[in-house]
Protein backbone atom coordinates (compact mmCIF):
# COMPACT_ATOMS: atom_id res chain seq x y z
CA UNK A 1 0.00 0.00 0.00
CA UNK A 2 1.54 3.16 -1.34
CA UNK A 3 1.37 6.53 1.49
CA UNK A 4 -0.83 9.21 0.27
CA UNK A 5 0.22 12.72 0.28
CA UNK A 6 -3.01 15.02 -0.50
CA UNK A 7 -1.88 18.27 -2.08
CA UNK A 8 -3.16 21.61 0.12
CA UNK A 9 -2.77 23.34 -3.37
CA UNK A 10 -6.43 22.26 -4.07
CA UNK A 11 -7.99 23.01 -0.87
CA UNK A 12 -10.48 25.63 0.03
CA UNK A 13 -7.87 27.86 2.03
CA UNK A 14 -10.82 30.03 3.88
CA UNK A 15 -11.19 26.34 5.51
CA UNK A 16 -7.23 24.79 5.33
CA UNK A 17 -7.19 23.71 9.04
CA UNK A 18 -10.21 21.64 8.65
CA UNK A 19 -9.91 20.20 4.80
CA UNK A 20 -6.28 19.14 6.61
CA UNK A 21 -8.12 17.49 9.29
CA UNK A 22 -10.47 15.58 7.26
CA UNK A 23 -7.80 14.47 5.11
CA UNK A 24 -5.97 13.34 8.50
CA UNK A 25 -9.36 11.64 9.70
CA UNK A 26 -10.05 10.05 6.26
CA UNK A 27 -6.49 8.26 6.70
CA UNK A 28 -4.48 10.80 4.98
CA UNK A 29 -0.33 9.48 5.15
CA UNK A 30 1.25 12.93 4.94
CA UNK A 31 -0.16 16.18 4.23
CA UNK A 32 1.64 17.66 0.80
CA UNK A 33 2.92 21.67 0.60
CA UNK A 34 2.96 22.94 -2.46
CA UNK A 35 5.52 25.94 -2.08
CA UNK A 36 6.10 28.17 -5.62
CA UNK A 37 7.70 31.34 -6.22
CA UNK A 38 6.62 32.77 -9.45
CA UNK A 39 10.25 32.67 -10.64
CA UNK A 40 10.58 28.92 -10.68
CA UNK A 41 7.14 28.14 -11.21
CA UNK A 42 4.89 30.66 -13.09
CA UNK A 43 2.46 30.71 -9.70
CA UNK A 44 2.80 31.83 -6.47
CA UNK A 45 1.16 29.84 -3.84
CA UNK A 46 2.56 29.64 0.29
CA UNK A 47 5.36 29.65 2.48
CA UNK A 48 6.37 29.81 6.13
CA UNK A 49 3.26 31.04 7.69
CA UNK A 50 1.17 28.16 6.25
CA UNK A 51 3.75 25.45 7.24
CA UNK A 52 3.66 27.08 10.98
CA UNK A 53 0.05 27.32 11.02
CA UNK A 54 -0.73 23.40 9.88
CA UNK A 55 2.08 22.08 12.41
CA UNK A 56 0.39 22.17 15.46
CA UNK A 57 -2.49 21.16 14.05
CA UNK A 58 -1.84 17.65 12.79
CA UNK A 59 0.15 15.08 13.80
CA UNK A 60 0.86 13.91 9.98
CA UNK A 61 3.98 14.37 7.99
CA UNK A 62 4.58 18.01 6.26
CA UNK A 63 6.10 17.09 3.11
CA UNK A 64 7.33 20.27 1.90
CA UNK A 65 8.04 20.72 -2.19
CA UNK A 66 10.17 23.60 -2.54
CA UNK A 67 9.14 25.22 -5.99
CA UNK A 68 11.63 28.09 -5.72
CA UNK A 69 15.06 29.24 -6.82
CA UNK A 70 17.90 28.77 -5.16
CA UNK A 71 15.69 26.97 -2.44
CA UNK A 72 19.16 26.39 -0.04
CA UNK A 73 18.27 29.65 1.25
CA UNK A 74 15.05 28.84 2.59
CA UNK A 75 16.00 24.82 3.77
CA UNK A 76 16.62 25.69 7.24
CA UNK A 77 13.18 27.99 7.82
CA UNK A 78 11.16 25.71 6.67
CA UNK A 79 12.34 22.91 8.62
CA UNK A 80 11.83 25.60 11.88
CA UNK A 81 8.42 26.37 10.73
CA UNK A 82 7.83 22.57 10.85
CA UNK A 83 8.76 20.46 7.64
CA UNK A 84 9.36 16.92 7.95
CA UNK A 85 9.99 16.38 4.62
CA UNK A 86 11.99 19.20 2.63
CA UNK A 87 12.07 18.84 -1.19
CA UNK A 88 13.95 20.56 -3.76
CA UNK A 89 13.83 20.89 -7.51
CA UNK A 90 17.48 19.61 -9.07
CA UNK A 91 16.25 22.37 -11.96
CA UNK A 92 16.08 24.79 -8.96
CA UNK A 93 19.76 24.92 -7.53
CA UNK A 94 23.49 24.88 -8.80
CA UNK A 95 23.91 23.39 -5.27
CA UNK A 96 21.72 20.29 -4.81
CA UNK A 97 24.04 17.88 -3.03
CA UNK A 98 24.50 21.10 -0.84
CA UNK A 99 21.09 21.59 -0.15
CA UNK A 100 19.93 17.81 0.14
CA UNK A 101 22.70 18.33 2.85
CA UNK A 102 21.77 21.17 4.60
CA UNK A 103 17.68 19.61 4.78
CA UNK A 104 19.33 16.86 6.84
CA UNK A 105 21.58 18.73 8.81
CA UNK A 106 18.24 20.54 9.83
CA UNK A 107 16.82 17.62 10.96
CA UNK A 108 14.35 16.67 8.10
CA UNK A 109 14.03 14.41 5.32
CA UNK A 110 15.83 15.11 2.21
CA UNK A 111 14.16 15.28 -1.24
CA UNK A 112 15.18 15.66 -4.56
CA UNK A 113 12.10 16.25 -7.52
CA UNK A 114 13.24 16.42 -11.44
CA UNK A 115 10.48 17.65 -13.85
CA UNK A 116 9.23 15.36 -16.62
CA UNK A 117 12.07 16.68 -19.17
CA UNK A 118 15.22 16.20 -16.70
CA UNK A 119 16.86 13.10 -17.06
CA UNK A 120 16.84 10.38 -14.71
CA UNK A 121 20.83 10.41 -14.15
CA UNK A 122 20.41 13.33 -11.86
CA UNK A 123 18.83 11.41 -8.91
CA UNK A 124 22.03 8.84 -9.77
CA UNK A 125 24.85 10.55 -7.92
CA UNK A 126 22.68 11.89 -4.61
CA UNK A 127 21.11 8.67 -4.09
CA UNK A 128 23.12 8.52 -0.58
CA UNK A 129 22.20 11.65 0.22
CA UNK A 130 18.28 11.03 -0.64
CA UNK A 131 15.05 9.77 1.43
CA UNK A 132 12.57 10.90 -1.02
CA UNK A 133 12.60 11.11 -5.12
CA UNK A 134 10.01 12.88 -6.68
CA UNK A 135 8.85 12.55 -9.73
CA UNK A 136 6.71 14.94 -11.48
CA UNK A 137 4.24 13.73 -13.81
CA UNK A 138 2.70 16.95 -14.52
CA UNK A 139 4.96 20.48 -15.18
CA UNK A 140 5.31 21.84 -11.61
CA UNK A 141 2.76 25.26 -11.23
CA UNK A 142 -0.61 24.12 -10.90
CA UNK A 143 -3.10 21.43 -9.65
CA UNK A 144 -5.23 19.88 -12.19
CA UNK A 145 -3.71 19.07 -14.90
CA UNK A 146 -3.29 16.04 -16.84
CA UNK A 147 -1.03 12.93 -16.14
CA UNK A 148 1.72 12.82 -18.57
CA UNK A 149 1.34 9.16 -19.85
CA UNK A 150 5.61 9.13 -20.43
CA UNK A 151 6.37 9.50 -16.47
CA UNK A 152 4.77 6.15 -16.40
CA UNK A 153 8.20 5.04 -18.02
CA UNK A 154 10.32 6.92 -16.12
CA UNK A 155 8.53 5.63 -13.02
CA UNK A 156 9.89 2.23 -14.01
CA UNK A 157 13.26 3.40 -14.75
CA UNK A 158 13.61 5.07 -11.82
CA UNK A 159 12.07 2.35 -9.32
CA UNK A 160 15.49 0.14 -11.21
CA UNK A 161 17.97 2.81 -10.01
CA UNK A 162 16.28 3.23 -6.45
CA UNK A 163 16.91 -0.40 -6.26
CA UNK A 164 20.00 -0.42 -7.50
CA UNK A 165 21.51 2.38 -5.70
CA UNK A 166 19.54 3.16 -2.50
CA UNK A 167 16.35 0.66 -1.89
CA UNK A 168 15.12 2.72 1.33
CA UNK A 169 14.45 6.47 -0.94
CA UNK A 170 10.58 6.47 -0.95
CA UNK A 171 9.59 7.23 -4.46
CA UNK A 172 6.75 10.13 -5.03
CA UNK A 173 4.74 10.57 -8.14
CA UNK A 174 3.36 14.28 -8.11
CA UNK A 175 0.63 15.47 -10.43
CA UNK A 176 -2.33 14.15 -12.37
CA UNK A 177 -2.73 11.08 -9.58
CA UNK A 178 -6.08 9.80 -9.50
CA UNK A 179 -8.37 6.65 -9.09
CA UNK A 180 -7.71 5.92 -12.61
CA UNK A 181 -3.88 5.51 -12.25
CA UNK A 182 -3.18 4.90 -9.17
CA UNK A 183 -2.87 0.63 -9.10
CA UNK A 184 -0.55 1.42 -12.16
CA UNK A 185 1.81 3.80 -10.41
CA UNK A 186 2.06 1.84 -7.42
CA UNK A 187 2.83 -0.87 -9.94
CA UNK A 188 5.01 0.33 -11.46
CA UNK A 189 7.26 1.73 -8.45
CA UNK A 190 5.11 4.82 -6.94
CA UNK A 191 5.60 4.41 -2.68
CA UNK A 192 4.04 7.90 -1.90
CA UNK A 193 1.21 8.97 -4.04
CA UNK A 194 0.79 12.83 -4.41
CA UNK A 195 -3.14 13.56 -4.85
CA UNK A 196 -4.35 17.74 -4.84
CA UNK A 197 -7.49 17.80 -7.26
CA UNK A 198 -8.52 14.14 -6.87
CA UNK A 199 -8.85 14.67 -3.24
CA UNK A 200 -9.98 18.24 -2.56
CA UNK A 201 -11.41 18.92 -5.81
CA UNK A 202 -14.90 17.48 -7.21
CA UNK A 203 -18.46 17.54 -5.47
CA UNK A 204 -17.35 14.51 -3.11
CA UNK A 205 -16.33 14.84 0.15
CA UNK A 206 -13.02 14.47 1.34
CA UNK A 207 -13.17 11.03 2.83
CA UNK A 208 -14.79 9.93 -0.30
CA UNK A 209 -12.32 11.12 -2.34
CA UNK A 210 -9.61 9.60 -0.49
CA UNK A 211 -11.02 6.71 0.46
CA UNK A 212 -11.47 6.14 -3.31
CA UNK A 213 -8.08 7.12 -4.13
CA UNK A 214 -7.09 4.08 -1.63
CA UNK A 215 -9.43 1.45 -2.73
CA UNK A 216 -7.60 2.44 -6.66
CA UNK A 217 -4.37 2.05 -5.17
CA UNK A 218 -4.95 -0.87 -3.50
CA UNK A 219 -6.42 -2.58 -6.70
C1 LIG B 1 2.06 20.79 -8.99
C2 LIG B 1 2.18 20.40 -7.54
C3 LIG B 1 1.30 19.29 -7.16
C4 LIG B 1 -0.16 19.57 -7.34
C5 LIG B 1 -0.80 18.32 -7.83
O1 LIG B 1 3.05 21.70 -9.30
O2 LIG B 1 3.51 20.00 -7.24
O3 LIG B 1 1.57 18.81 -5.85
O4 LIG B 1 -0.83 19.97 -6.16
O5 LIG B 1 -2.10 18.58 -8.16
P1 LIG B 1 -3.01 17.48 -8.87
O6 LIG B 1 -3.02 16.28 -8.01
O7 LIG B 1 -4.32 18.16 -9.00
O8 LIG B 1 -2.36 17.19 -10.21
ZN1 LIG C 1 3.82 19.03 -5.23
Amino acid sequence: MPLLAPSILSADFARLGEQVLAAEAAGADWIHVDVMDGRFVPNITMGFVVVEALRPLTRLPLDVHLMIVEPERYVERFVAAGADVVTVHAEATPHVHRALQLIRAAGAKAGLALNPATPLDWFEDVMGELDLALLMSVNPGFGGQRFIPRSLERLERLRALRDRLAPEVLIEVDGGVAPANAAELVRRGADVLVAGSAVFGGPATIAENLGALRDAARA
